[in-house]
């Protein structure tokens, strides 16, 4: 009896799992949209061919919604509202709000365009652009971050704000059979338009970041698309806590340029995590910004330092270095930039110190 019901039911389940397959296959392959309209804020309408997904089909059609893992579902940046899209799939559930959900948001790389919809997208959004660049110059800053000089050529000009972020186009190579997108902070000030400057992290198996640290040469074209992003100094008079690691010093970089050069004074305490002193840089740039930003001190700390490194300045993990210099942030505003590990770390550590959570600002790098 007991062996007949398991049969039964590794039956039934196994004729569901084909069967699933089957959908799925039948989608993929035979599923025929047609033409299919989109409504963008009821009034630009644009018809496009259904059967991909809206993050890719708005791409084509020259509209840049925000993303930073190039569509597989794992950044949660996408999110735009689609008034007639149905429910959220299992794979948006994680990065929604139940608030999200009820107004209608969805995230664009999960939702399949099959019929006619109707979108809400931020006006900004539509300003966004493609751009043609060329690689104007590669310098290693340690021995795992480079910086990358993009020279833009159609259109000669980017217009951003300052901590804002781009997304850079990986054509298919070696490493991966389609192009893919990834983020990247403008580590320049906005007020360089012809030129922007990233700095990239080698990520080991990273396909962007193998990319660009082991095949890109200097000449070469790169396709980006942006600006995109809210990590923006806040007008204000606050002191301001600057937290970041490793590549997270791109955005604070071009905030930091950006407020020299408009000679906005404020008192800024800035604290930069890394390993070892191989993992330092721009600390002569730091220096210079020091001189130029009255109220502007640069707190480098070491969390492993090697004993040839002789090093003499702040050691241990950054967050519980700023601990140690903060007494109270409960005035102060926060801006934070690196992995989540340190985010999550630096927001535990200034909400016991009495600032307010909807103070801190961050990008969060993955
Ligand atoms: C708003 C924003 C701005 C960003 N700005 C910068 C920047 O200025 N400089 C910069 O270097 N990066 C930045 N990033 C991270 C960047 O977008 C990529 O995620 C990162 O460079 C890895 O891309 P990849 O294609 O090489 O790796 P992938 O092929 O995407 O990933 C390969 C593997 O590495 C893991 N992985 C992915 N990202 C990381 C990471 N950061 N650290 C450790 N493991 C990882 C993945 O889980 C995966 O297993 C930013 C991210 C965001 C969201
Ligand atoms: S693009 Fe990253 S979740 Fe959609």
């Amino acid at each position: 009896m007991g062996l007949e019901f398991l049969l039964g039911v590794g039956v039934v389940t196994a004729l569901n799992t084909v069967l699933a397959l089957l959908l799925v296959l039948a989608e993929r392959f035979l599923a025929d949209y047609g033409p299919c309209t989109l409504a963008l804020n009821g009034e630009k309408k644009i018809t496009v061919a259904g059967g991909r997904d809206l993050l890719a089909t708005l791409k084509d059609q020259g509209v840049f919604i925000p993303s930073a893992c190039g569509g597989r579902g794992s950044c949660g940046l996408c999110k735009v509202t689609v008034l007639n899209g149905g429910a959220p799939l299992a794979t948006e559930l994680p990065w929604l709000k139940p608030d999200e959900i009820a107004r209608h948001i969805r995230l664009a790389c999960q939702v399949r365009v099959k019929h006619d919809l109707s979108l809400q997208l931020p006006p900004q959004w539509l300003e966004i652009r493609q751009y043609r660049t060329t690689v104007s110059s590669l310098r290693d800053l340690t021995h795992d971050i480079k910086e990358v000089r993009l020279r833009l050529v159609d259109p000669p000009e980017i217009e951003f704000k300052a901590g804002q972020f781009i997304q850079f186009e990986v054509p298919p190579y070696e490493r991966s059979d389609e192009t893919v997108y990834r983020a990247y902070s403008i580590a320049s000030p906005p007020s360089a338009k012809n030129e922007i400057e990233l700095e990239i992290r080698y990520v080991p198996n990273g396909i962007c970041t193998t990319y660009v640290h082991r095949h890109l040469r200097l000449g070469d074209p790169v396709t980006i698309n942006g600006p995109y992003g809210d990590f923006t100094l806040r007008p204000g008079e606050r002191e301001i806590i600057a937290i970041a690691g490793g590549s997270g010093m791109a955005p604070l970089k071009s905030i930091l340029l950006d407020m020299a050069e408009k000679e906005i004074a404020r008192r800024i305490r800035y604290f930069f995590g890394a390993r070892a002193l191989r993992d330092l840089f721009l600390l002569e740039e730091m220096k210079t910004l020091e001189q130029r930003i009255p109220g502007f001190e640069f707190i480098p700390a070491l969390s492993k330092p090697d004993p040839m490194d002789a090093w003499n300045g702040e050691t241990g993990l950054v967050t519980d270095v700023a601990a140690r210099y903060l007494p109270d942030a409960s005035e102060a505003e926060a801006y934070l930039c690196g992995s989540s590990f340190l985010i999550q770390a630096a927001i535990k550590m200034l909400t016991s110190k009495g600032m307010p959570r909807e103070r801190i600002y961050f990008d969060d790098f993955g």
